[in-house]
């Protein structure tokens, strides 16, 4: 591009950011996420923010852009509502559509400006300054005065923009992502809080390093361009979000995130000739930086399922173990709704880089000259009825697993080797062969070559 065409271009880019972002007014003061602290015109139409294409195409398939149309949450929403007489509406939308909350649409009903209705959306999150020291319950405050905020040190955007340290924190998640009880004040949520105490903070690894990084497993920011031609740069992240919800998240990426987190070792005798024996299984959470599993954990399900795999495809159960909190009201009664809770009765996930281990019994199934054990752990976002009462999928996924071979006697444990060691044999035959007539066939062309280059000589 030549220099003329590139400086008219920015100069188009501004002109059309400026109209669409609005008017930058300085001196601006911190605003809570409160009832009437905004006016629609303080957040874009996602069209303002076109130059980041592909950042708007991550974004779009997260949970972020959905918080306020997840027909689960809508669901959950209405129960909770009608479980309180209504009161509980605001508070479940201040963190779901914190933009809407500030122009007060949200509890006027009707139609929600384009700038506010999506949820968890840029227009928001890229004025936040700061919080108000809270850290729960959508503690953010933002500054309405037109300049986006982000890591970059010297952004070149035709918008005004600035270095925001903010963002490049965790405490930037962290009034979004513990949720207290807003009456007795009880953890409902705490991601945050079991990040920060984990080993990950302290090395320095940030929920953003995890959740918009360039791929699932992958830690940390990476080479790329804030918009279309903006300059390289080292500490480019995604606007992805990626989470555990496969259903209504993106797919690929929901499901390599919930791989990346576990892994699953299974110990059993090679050999059992009569009666039960003890497998144990261990879980460890590899790459979560938090519990496993987190969030709203009184309703994701996590299990650990162990079992026979039968040569017709049927399974024969070990053992199974759910993980999860299950929570409890005044009275005693147990599991209550995140609404009535005032303790948590019990919880058994598993911390950051910490294993848990579970022993069963097992006996060869009658007859069987071997058995295939194995021991995965599974993964779904809600329980089936919810689900279903919200319309929505909810696939079962396979976070980790591990396989081990019973044999009855150590006659059947060598005839299986044998029969190994046979194949490999057999397929080192093949080989040899493969490779013999590769060899002929070179040797074939080349001498065809060389006789013909001697005959045009
Ligand atoms: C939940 C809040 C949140 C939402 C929603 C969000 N961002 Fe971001 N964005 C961030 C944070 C935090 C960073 C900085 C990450 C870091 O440095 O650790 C960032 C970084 C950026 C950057 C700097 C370049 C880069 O890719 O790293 C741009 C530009 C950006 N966001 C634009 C957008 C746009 C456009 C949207 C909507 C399509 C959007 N953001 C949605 C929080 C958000
Ligand atoms: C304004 C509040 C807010 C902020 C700020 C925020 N989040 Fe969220 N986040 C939410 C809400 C609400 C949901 C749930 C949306 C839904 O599923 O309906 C969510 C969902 C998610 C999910 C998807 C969970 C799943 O089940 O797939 C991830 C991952 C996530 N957030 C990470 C982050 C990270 C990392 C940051 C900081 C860079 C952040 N969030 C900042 C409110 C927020
Ligand atoms: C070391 C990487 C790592 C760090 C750091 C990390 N996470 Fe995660 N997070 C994961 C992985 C892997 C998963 C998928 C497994 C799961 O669902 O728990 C996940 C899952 C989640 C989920 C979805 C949980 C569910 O089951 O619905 C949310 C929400 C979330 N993280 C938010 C955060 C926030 C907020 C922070 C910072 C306070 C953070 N994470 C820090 C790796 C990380
Ligand atoms: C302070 C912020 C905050 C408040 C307040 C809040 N939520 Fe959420 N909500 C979140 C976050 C963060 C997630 C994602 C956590 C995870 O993935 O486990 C979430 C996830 C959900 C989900 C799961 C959505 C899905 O697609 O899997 C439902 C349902 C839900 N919230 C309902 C509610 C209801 C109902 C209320 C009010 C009683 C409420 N929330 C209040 C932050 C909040």
């Amino acid at each position: 591009m030549s220099v003329i065409k590139r400086i008219a271009r920015s100069l188009v880019l501004a002109g059309v950011c400026f109209s669409v972002l609005g008017v930058t007014q300085a001196g601006a003061a911190a605003v809570p996420v409160e009832r009437g602290t905004a006016k629609p015109k303080d957040f874009p139409m996602l069209s303002a923010c076109g130059c980041h294409a592909s950042l708007i195409d991550q974004w779009s398939k997260s949970m972020h852009s959905q918080a306020l149309s997840d027909p689960l949450y809508l669901t959950k929403l209405e129960e909770a509502k009608k479980a309180t007489g209504g009161a509980l509406g605001p508070f479940c939308n201040k963190c779901h559509g914190p933009a809407a909350t500030m122009t007060g649409e949200i509890m006027k009903g009707g139609q929600l400006s384009p700038g506010v209705a999506t949820g968890v959306n840029c227009g928001f999150c890229h004025l936040v300054t700061g919080d108000t020291g809270k850290k729960a319950n959508t503690s953010q405050l933002v500054t309405l005065d037109g300049v986006r905020r982000a890591q970059i040190k010297d952004p070149q955007a035709p918008h005004p923009a600035t270095y925001s340290a903010f963002h490049e924190s965790p405490e930037f998640c962290a009034g979004c992502h513990n949720v207290d009880h807003p009456v007795n004040g009880m953890h409902l949520e705490a991601t945050y809080r079991e990040y920060i105490e984990s080993p990950w903070a302290k090395e320095g690894v940030t929920c953003q390093d995890c959740h918009m990084s360039k791929a699932p497993g992958v830690i940390g920011p990476f080479t790329g361009q804030a918009a279309g031609g903006a300059p390289e740069r080292n500490n480019i992240y995604a606007m992805s979000f990626t989470g555990g919800q496969v259903a209504l998240g993106d797919a690929g990426l929901a499901t390599a995130m919930l791989k990346s987190a576990a892994k699953v070792k299974l110990e059993a005798p090679e050999i059992l000739e009569s009666g039960s024996t003890e497998v144990t299984v261990t879980i460890t959470n590899v790459g979560a930086g938090h519990y496993l599993p987190t969030g709203l954990t009184e309703v994701r399900e996590m299990w650990l399922e162990v079992y026979v795999e039968n040569p017709d495809g049927t399974k024969t159960p070990v053992g199974e173990h759910r993980f999860g909190t299950i929570l409890q009201d005044d009275k005693g009664n147990a599991p209550v709704e995140l609404w009535e809770a005032t303790k948590i009765k019990s919880d058994d996930r598993i911390p950051p880089r910490e294993s848990v281990t579970k022993k069963y019994s097992f006996s060869m199934p009658a007859g069987a000259k071997k058995a295939s054990l194995k021991a995965a752990l599974l993964y779904r976002s809600a329980p089936e009825e919810f689900a279903k009462k919200a319309g929505v999928d909810n696939p079962i996924t396979e976070m980790a697993a591990a396989t081990s071979m019973v044999y009855a006697s150590q006659a059947e444990l060598e005839a299986a080797n044998r029969e190994q060691v046979g194949q490999g044999r057999f397929f080192d035959g093949i080989n040899l062969i493969v490779a013999a007539v590769g060899l002929l066939v070179t040797i074939g062309i080349v001498a065809f070559f060389l006789l013909r280059g001697r005959k045009t000589a």
